[in-house]
């Protein structure tokens, strides 16, 4: 019979002896008849894709077609890719689509798409059926432009590190293509026609320039562009002293910066919101090396000076905590991991002085290992190449953080919260006018890890919220004439319990709920706008384990996905029982005097602002 200290290691505390991520993957003999059955389904439901304008030209270019086998350790499959001749950039809409499908039993993977350096996309995979499984990812890739207008290299890639063995016998197929769509003549005229869009020359009534809305002009990768991507072109972060960066020069007529950041936790630090701290491991004489505690802060730094973190969004994978809730619906994020927007125009003094800078990443309190790398979005003015910047006071914002930690043997109760707030200004005087950017932001987090029943049951909570508040003031009247604020939360509980089951197997119990919502109010003299996304899932039920193979289980998974901005509601409820849907019902409304400018707008808007 196991040990119960065994068995407290199954979920999610597994040590990892091998190179296989520490996961588990469903094994199953073959249903029905087998291959010929069709291959399901999978799906991430999210708000779908604005539909093109009308009478816009579009064209849709094939970038990559690549099988993904074992390819672990090898360099990511690669593709030429140009923009299509028949249409031609501004685009009104850039969709990448990522279609896969696999059969077999296998792990998740993770994987990501980058041009010529810079990411599109970080995605992870489904686990397979040995009927087969497939899906599509469709992702806006509008606010990518510049790169995908002028790609310096014309060199599209895509990691996705796979192992294929006697028993793990997946392979993924992997499908990238390009979808644009142009800009009608009709919509142009709107555009440069509406207020949102000139920059007043009346210096009483100074306005952000059109562009600030619009995709960057320019975009340059913060990632491993030194090691030609033979690894991937991500940073991967081995612990929270483990910074990577980049020495960048940007153009001297930058009048607005924003870096995308993207993330994804792996092995060690996979469930980083369930780890217990190191005294706990150490006492009980564990083997893991998941410790170091459940909190993680995602740091970026200008020449090791802080100016931006973020909790990330708890994204748990496929075949994370129990897999079988995630057929055929994946875990929030899992296809399409969310980006995290930090504001640098308070710090553009410190970056447009035709020098190189160095920005930073790393993990605060970080174990091995993360997957890391960024986008530098930048807006030039068209009519100078001296733009004037200067930051304003400045203070390094300080965590506050508090541990309290109590155990006995293999009980113990873990609670951290922690705060930090910051609030940066810098002023940039371009041909559009002296706009001083302000950047308040607060983050506060909570999180709760316990065992109970000799480490047999779990309770795992943990309370994001991050607020930014950015205020865009003109000249020496200070007036505001932005003002974008956001207010993203995550919520993540979870309850484990494990028992002995026959033959060496484990029961591993679980009820999970985990919610993303995020509310952006943006206002400028010409444009108010507010968009909501509450997004939730609940999944509770029972898994046989035997190692890392799930052998039986039964599950039920809802999600409930609810999105609003000034002219629509959209809304998509779910119910999963064992794999088959239930229902799937989609509830949806639009405002009828909803314009065709309006939409315009309120997508280059998206374009600039999308992200958490
Ligand atoms: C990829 O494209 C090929 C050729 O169009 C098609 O046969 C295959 O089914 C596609 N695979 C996926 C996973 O979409
Ligand atoms: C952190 O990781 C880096 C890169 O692997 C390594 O060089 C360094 O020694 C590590 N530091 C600590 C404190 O473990
Ligand atoms: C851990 O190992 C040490 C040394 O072998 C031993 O004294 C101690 O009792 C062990 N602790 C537990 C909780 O098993
Ligand atoms: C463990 O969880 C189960 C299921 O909720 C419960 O019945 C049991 O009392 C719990 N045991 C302890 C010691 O908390
Ligand atoms: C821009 O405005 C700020 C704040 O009013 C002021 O301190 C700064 O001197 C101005 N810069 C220029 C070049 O006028
Ligand atoms: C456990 O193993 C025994 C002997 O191999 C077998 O008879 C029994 O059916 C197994 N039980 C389960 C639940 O698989
Ligand atoms: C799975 O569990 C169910 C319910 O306990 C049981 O009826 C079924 O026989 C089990 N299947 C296997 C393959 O053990
Ligand atoms: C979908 O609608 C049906 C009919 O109104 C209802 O019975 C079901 O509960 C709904 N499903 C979800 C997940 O809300």
């Amino acid at each position: 019979m196991a040990p119960p200290l065994y068995l407290l290691l199954l979920l999610p505390l597994l040590a990892c002896a091998d190179e296989v991520p520490d996961r588990y993957a469903v094994l199953r003999a073959p249903q029905g008849q087998g291959a010929s059955a069709a291959a399901k389904e999978y799906l991430d439901p999210t708000f779908p894709l604005p539909a093109p304008p009308p009478a816009a030209p579009s064209c849709t270019v094939p970038v990559l077609s690549y099988s993904f086998g074992d390819t672990y350790g090898a360099a990511p499959a690669k593709a030429s890719y140009a923009p299509p001749a028949g249409c031609p950039a501004p685009w009104s809409l850039v969709v990448l689509t990522f279609s896969a499908s696999c059969a077999g039993d296998q792990y998740d993977r993770v994987a990501a798409v980058w041009l010529d350096g810079a990411e599109l996309l970080r995605t992870t995979t489904a686990e397979p059926t040995p009927e087969g499984v497939r899906w599509t990812v469709r992702k806006d890739v509008t606010r990518y432009s510049a790169l995908l207008r002028s790609p310096p290299g014309g060199v599209l890639s895509v990691m996705l590190e796979n192992v294929v063995n006697d028993k793990y016998t997946g392979v993924y197929s992997v499908n990238v293509s390009l979808e644009f769509h142009g800009t009608p003549p009709y919509l142009s005229d709107a555009a440069s026609s509406s207020p949102a869009g000139v920059a007043s020359n009346d210096p009483k009534e100074p306005m952000l320039p059109e562009s600030y809305f619009q995709p960057a002009d320019l975009i340059v990768p913060i990632s491993d562009v030194a090691g030609n991507g033979k690894g991937g072109f991500w940073f991967r972060i081995q612990n929270a002293s483990d910074s990577h960066s980049r020495l960048v020069t940007i153009p001297s007529s930058t009048y607005r910066a924003v870096l995308e950041v993207f993330v994804s936790p792996h092995s060690n630090d996979e469930y980083w919101y369930s780890n217990p701290p190191d005294i706990y491991i150490r006492e009980n004489n564990l083997t893991t090396r998941r410790g170091n505690a459940a909190y993680r802060e995602v740091v970026v730094s200008v020449d090791h000076r802080f100016v931006g973190s973020f909790v990330p969004f708890p994204v748990i994978y496929t075949g994370g905590i129990n897999p079988l809730f995630w057929q055929p619906v994946a875990a929030l994020g899992a296809f399409d991991l969310p980006t995290y927007d930090v504001e640098l125009t308070p710090f553009l003094g410190l970056l447009v002085d035709s020098n190189a800078h160095e920005i930073g990443l790393s993990v605060f309190d970080g174990i091995a290992e993360w997957l890391v790398d960024a986008n530098l979005h930048l807006w030039l003015d068209p009519s100078t190449s001296d733009v004037h910047a200067a930051l304003g006071a400045y203070q390094t914002p300080r965590l506050k953080i508090s541990r309290h930690y109590s155990t006995r043997l293999l009980e113990g109760r873990f609670k951290i919260k922690a705060k930090r707030k910051s609030s940066f200004s810098g002023w940039v005087k371009s041909s559009f006018g002296n706009f001083t950017t302000e950047v308040e932001a607060e983050l506060k987090a909570t999180s709760l890890v316990e065992f109970t029943g000799d480490g047999r049951n779990k309770t795992v909570s943990l309370e994001a919220k991050q607020e930014t508040k950015t205020l865009i003031r003109a000249g020496d009247t200070r007036k505001v004439i932005g003002r974008v604020e956001r207010e993203a939360k995550y919520p993540l509980s979870l309850f484990a319990e494990t028992e002995d089951g026959e033959n060496g197997t484990s029961v591993v119990t679980v009820s999970l709920t985990h919610g993303l919502s995020v509310e952006t109010e943006v206002e400028t003299k010409a444009l108010e706008s507010k968009e909501k996304l509450d997004d939730a899932q609940a999944a509770q039920g029972w898994m046989v384990l035997l190692d890392h193979d799930v052998l039986n289980g039964s599950v039920t998974t809802t999600q409930a996905y609810r999105f609003s901005d000034d002219e629509r509601e959209y809304e998509r409820a779910i119910d999963v029982v064992d794999g088959a849907v239930l229902s799937d019902n989609v509830t949806e409304s639009f405002s009828a005097l909803a314009a065709a400018a309006a939409d315009a707008r309120r997508r280059r808007f998206h374009a600039g602002i999308a992200a958490l």
